[in-house]
């Protein structure tokens, strides 16, 4: 199933407690300003997007071409299934080549979502090059040399790593789970520091990849259409009309790896000092992860005050108007660069106890947008410069 979507870009837009906007800010600039010349011409960066057929890859060439990224050429990759399958770019249509026989010394950007797999083989061989990776998968984020970005949170890490001579030339992009979660807790953090999370989530069949959004658009036909039933594949169970508690394997102490994740990537992004426990839910939603999320402080934080900061916060928008309807649901979210932060209340059963909802689009904060702004925060900030 292919995502047909696409709405206004509203990154850097300040929200307001009502869910109205004004606009105003943007952290991380976006835009041709400060744009350094790498290997391509002084017209911009040669980029290749590997899994260009996927549902990460899709995004990322939408949301190059929609943030109007310096690109002087593009190139579309994916396996050698798929060479000949057309992707769109803008207005451009790019034919897809086999990852396996392309040259990557003529490109300064491999943007990567093809799976942990590919990443491992891949992304030294291509880091090697001179490239720089940005990869969506697991396969580095826990790497002790690879730095994990969510421009808004840490970019200043980005610093200190391009200015090392022996790097690996890989940035990992984190769970989106994780992304959209640690955008929201930042400026809480930095505000009151935060000792604990609890969190549940509900997330969309697009986490796990286009098939899986196969399965739940032919398993919710085929509970209509006698003789069209379709068994559980990409997931453990029915995923159609059921909810299920088991994203990725289980680990020896019971959880799974995906809520290992949120744990240990909140830890490295954010502060290894916060505790995180989490239960990660798979739902039958096809865009958007949710999670319900309660956090506790080292001191008080007020309702008026989170709301006050997160308005503020980049990335961020507050839609939380305590009446029927007044908060953000996946479907709103789709299509969206901004997570929102609906449901803020007090967590009395706790000290300086906080509780809120938080959405975004899984595929875009979560992945594409993420990978984006990565690479826009070494323009824009001439990080590249130092690669030379
Ligand atoms: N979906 C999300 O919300 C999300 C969020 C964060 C991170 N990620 C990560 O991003 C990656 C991709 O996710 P996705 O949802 O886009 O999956 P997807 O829709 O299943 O797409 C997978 C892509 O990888 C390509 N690929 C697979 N094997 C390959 C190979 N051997 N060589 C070259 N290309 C290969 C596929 O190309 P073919 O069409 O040729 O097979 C396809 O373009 C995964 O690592 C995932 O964990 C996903």
């Amino acid at each position: 199933m292919q995502i047909l979507r696409r709405s206004p870009c509203c990154w850097g837009i300040k929200s307001l407690s009502d869910g109205s906007a004004s606009q105003s800010g943007t952290v991380i600039p976006h835009g041709r300003d400060g744009r350094a010349t790498l290997r391509g011409t002084d017209m911009g960066y040669k980029v290749a997007i590997i899994g260009a057929t996927g549902n990460v890859g899709r995004e990322m060439l939408n949301v190059l071409a929609e943030r109007e990224f310096p690109v002087d050429e593009i190139f579309a990759l994916a396996s050698r299934r798929s060479v000949g399958i057309e992707v769109t770019f803008g207005e451009k249509t790019l034919k897809c080549q086999n990852l396996e026989t392309f040259d990557f010394s003529k490109v300064d950007f491999a943007l990567m979502s093809a799976g942990g797999a590919v990443s491992k083989e891949w992304s030294p061989k291509i880091g090697a090059t001179g490239c720089i990776v940005i990869d969506n998968s697991s396969a580095w984020r826990y790497d002790v040399d690879v730095p994990l970005i969510v421009p808004e949170v840490n970019a200043e890490v980005l610093v200190e790593y391009m200015a090392r001579n022996n790097r690996k030339n890989i940035i990992a992009n984190p769970n989106c789970s994780t992304a959209q979660m640690v955008v929201a807790l930042k400026p809480l953090h930095d505000a009151a520091r935060i000792k604990r999370v609890v969190v549940s989530t509900y997330q969309s069949v697009s986490g796990a990849g286009k098939e899986a959004m196969d399965e739940l658009w032919a398993q919710t036909k085929g509970k209509y259409v006698p003789g069209q039933e379709v068994e559980p594949k990409k997931f453990p169970k029915q995923i159609a009309f059921n909810c299920i508690p088991q994203i990725d394997v289980f680990m020896e102490d019971g959880y799974t790896k995906e809520e290992w994740k949120m744990l240990a990537e909140t830890k490295k992004i954010l502060d290894p000092k916060i505790k995180v426990t989490a239960t990660c839910v798979r739902v039958p939603v096809f865009v958007g992860h949710s999670e319900s999320v309660n956090v506790e402080f080292e001191r008080q934080m007020t309702v008026a005050e989170a709301r006050s900061i997160l308005r503020e916060a980049p990335g961020i928008m507050v839609v939380d108007k305590r009446e029927t309807g007044g908060y953000v649901t996946p479907v709103e979210a789709a299509g969206e660069f901004a997570t929102y932060v609906s449901r803020i209340r007090e967590d009395a059963t706790v000290e300086n106890g906080l509780a809120m909802w938080i959405v975004s689009d899984n595929l875009l904060k979560g992945a594409a947008l993420n990978t984006v702004q990565i690479a826009e925060t070494l323009v824009n900030r001439k990080l590249l410069a130092k690669a030379a």
